[in-house]
């Protein structure tokens, strides 16, 4: 079968994978080559902490103390950020206990992998406490941790609500003003949802008569300040990326689905939201989600996810990495998406879909939407109307709400395509920081980990993307699991099953000349390569620079 199927995928990845007009710029593929490799053996400037412990997966960098502290399984380590390496880290040792780990081995899981304390969340609470949660040997734990002493508090919080049972699950969260925004997939059913705790008004997902999620696997979450310079008195909101069974594909009964395709969205909750009064109670009254399309229907298990100017709503725009779904079994091969927050937004606003009970199938809803606009937030007029925050909404709203978690249009990428197809690699995890040029222009960097232990490093240029340099960071094939940028310390951390690796965000002295870094269209090499020339030199360096990045 995949001998007629192979020449049929190539031809459909190849075909779409020349970008706009082809006679300015070679295929996107072979534009996609990474321009320079580094392996193992050559690599250069980079630091290493490795601790006994294993699954380096949860990294925080703090500029303000220079420590990037680190969760792995059964410990958790605050490390020099300007030189991982430099063995002045302190290390919190923090397992289950041997009658724990007995007991998960007992209810059926494995002992080798997963009855273990893996830390999964660890953030910022307050400016004196760092907050952590740990799988602990499918009994979830949660410490406030004082961050100077960097100890284990003597009394530790129940983790059930807070982090996942089983330590593979897709799991993201936030502390948003002292409350946890969380999403994972809880208990020992795995149950999806995103939950808010620590909160004077905890909150969750519907589940009846229909689930707002289904077998949801988090990928990402961010807050976008919303209200910042809001016309409206907009809320502030948190966005949230996962791969889900997409029930509105196939005939089936209302809450089961019979279709096993899994697709991509992207939700929104309002932080102001407090849940309902009689209905929805302590449950979202803004949440709404789409479908998030990159290209369809090859690519559409979401891998990774980065948000880049979340601060400025109005310029607020997402990168994702997503891989085949999981027909393609055999197959490798990533696509990379742009999206801007505007389309989001504009999706939102849109037309809901609905669940017609004649037809038994989804389709978009086209009778009358009540009053105030279901799922949005609290904005000034609404206030002016009375109602000042969800719980004053009435009845019709929160009722309609309930059935119309989903959005009638998708999301599409900017351009309405892919800025990267390529095949044969596996992407894992993303990051990105825009880099201004002397010459004014900004550019996104983005930094993409594969399954098999690389880094991409890659410019945004219009509608393509070109891939700088790929550098395998560790010997052994293993998967990267998190990427953390640091302008300040001008490094990227890499944490992955077997250690941390900090890397130079860029490593211009390995460009001979001012051409060959132009050629690599590396936008740090600018301002970092030696001294910096006169002004006259830079701009026009850095018009060759856009010159040769446009491929002119
Ligand atoms: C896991 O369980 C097996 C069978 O009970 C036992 O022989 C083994 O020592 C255990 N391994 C660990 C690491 O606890
Ligand atoms: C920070 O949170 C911890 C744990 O809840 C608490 O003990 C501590 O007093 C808080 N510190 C400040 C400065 O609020
Ligand atoms: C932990 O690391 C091991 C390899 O050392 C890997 O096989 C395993 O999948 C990792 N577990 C998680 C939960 O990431
Ligand atoms: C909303 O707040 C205003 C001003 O505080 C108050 O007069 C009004 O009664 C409140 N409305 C509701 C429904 O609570």
């Amino acid at each position: 079968m995949w001998g007629r199927l192979w020449p049929l995928l190539l031809s459909i990845l190849t075909a779409t994978a020349v970008p706009g007009p082809s006679l300015r710029r070679p295929s996107r593929e072979l534009d996609a080559t990474p321009r320079m490799t580094i392996p193992y053996e050559e690599l250069s400037g980079t630091r290493h902490f490795k601790g006994q412990a294993q699954n380096y997966s949860t990294l925080l960098l703090e500029e303000a103390s220079a420590r990037l502290l680190v969760g792995a399984r059964g410990a958790l380590f605050s490390l020099s950020a300007n030189d991982i390496g430099d063995g002045a880290h302190k290390e919190i040792h923090w397992e289950a206990s041997p009658e724990m780990q007995s007991k998960c081995h007992q209810k059926g899981k494995n002992n080798q992998t997963e009855c273990f304390n893996h830390v999964r969340f660890l953030q910022r609470l307050n400016s004196t406490h760092l907050y952590a949660c740990g799988t602990h040997a499918f009994q979830p734990l949660c410490a406030a941790i004082d961050a100077e002493a960097f100890t284990l508090p003597t009394s530790f919080e129940e983790g059930k609500e807070k982090c996942p049972y089983d330590p593979a699950r897709g799991f993201t969260g936030l502390i948003i003003d002292g409350g946890l925004y969380t999403a994972t997939r809880y208990e020992f059913r795995s149950i999806p949802d995103i939950r808010r705790r620590r909160h004077p008004h905890s909150l969750r997902t519907e589940e009846t008569p229909m689930h707002w999620l289904n077998d949801a696997e988090f990928v990402f979450s961010v807050l976008v300040r919303e209200s910042k310079a809001s016309a409206v008195g907009d809320d502030d909101k948190v966005y949230y990326f996962f791969t889900e069974r997409a029930t509105e594909e196939g005939s089936g009964s209302f809450t089961q689905s019979r279709s096993s395709h899994r697709v991509a969205r992207v939700a929104r909750v309002c932080k102001g939201d407090l849940g309902g009064k009689k209905i929805l109670q302590k449950k979202w009254t803004s949440f709404l989600k789409a479908r998030l399309i990159c290209h369809i229907p090859l690519y559409e298990t979401l891998r990774g996810v980065c948000s880049l100017d979340a601060e400025t709503s109005s310029r607020t725009h997402f990168y994702a990495a997503f891989t085949l779904s999981t027909q393609w079994k055999t197959l490798e091969a990533s696509a990379i998406c742009r999206y801007d927050l505007a389309e989001i937004q504009a999706v939102f606003a849109g037309p809901y879909m609905e669940y017609q009970d004649g037809s038994r199938r989804w389709g978009r809803y086209e009778g009358g939407v009540p009053e105030p606009r279901p799922g949005s937030c609290i904005t000034d007029s609404l206030r002016s109307q009375g109602y000042n925050s969800s719980q004053d909404l009435p009845s019709l709203v929160l009722d309609f709400v309930k059935l119309h978690p989903l959005m009638a249009r998708p999301v599409v990428p900017t351009r309405g395509r892919p800025l990267l197809l390529k095949r044969n690699i596996r992407y894992t995890h993303l990051t990105g920081t825009p880099v201004t040029t002397p010459a004014g222009p900004t550019y996104d960097l983005l930094f993409l980990g594969t399954a098999d232990g690389w880094i991409h490093k890659a410019v945004v240029l219009g509608s393509g993307m070109h891939i700088i340099e790929e550098t395998q960071v560790f010997r052994e094939s293993q998967s990267v699991e998190n990427l953390v940028i640091s302008l300040l310390q001008h490094s990227l951390y890499v944490g992955a099953p077997s250690g941390v690796i900090q890397l130079p965000l860029s490593s211009c002295s390995r460009y001979r000349s001012c051409y060959d870094c132009i050629l690599a269209r590396d936008p740090n090499c600018h301002i970092l390569s030696g001294p910096l020339p006169q002004p006259h030199v830079v701009t026009s360096l850095s018009r060759a620079w856009e010159r040769a990045s446009l491929g002119r």
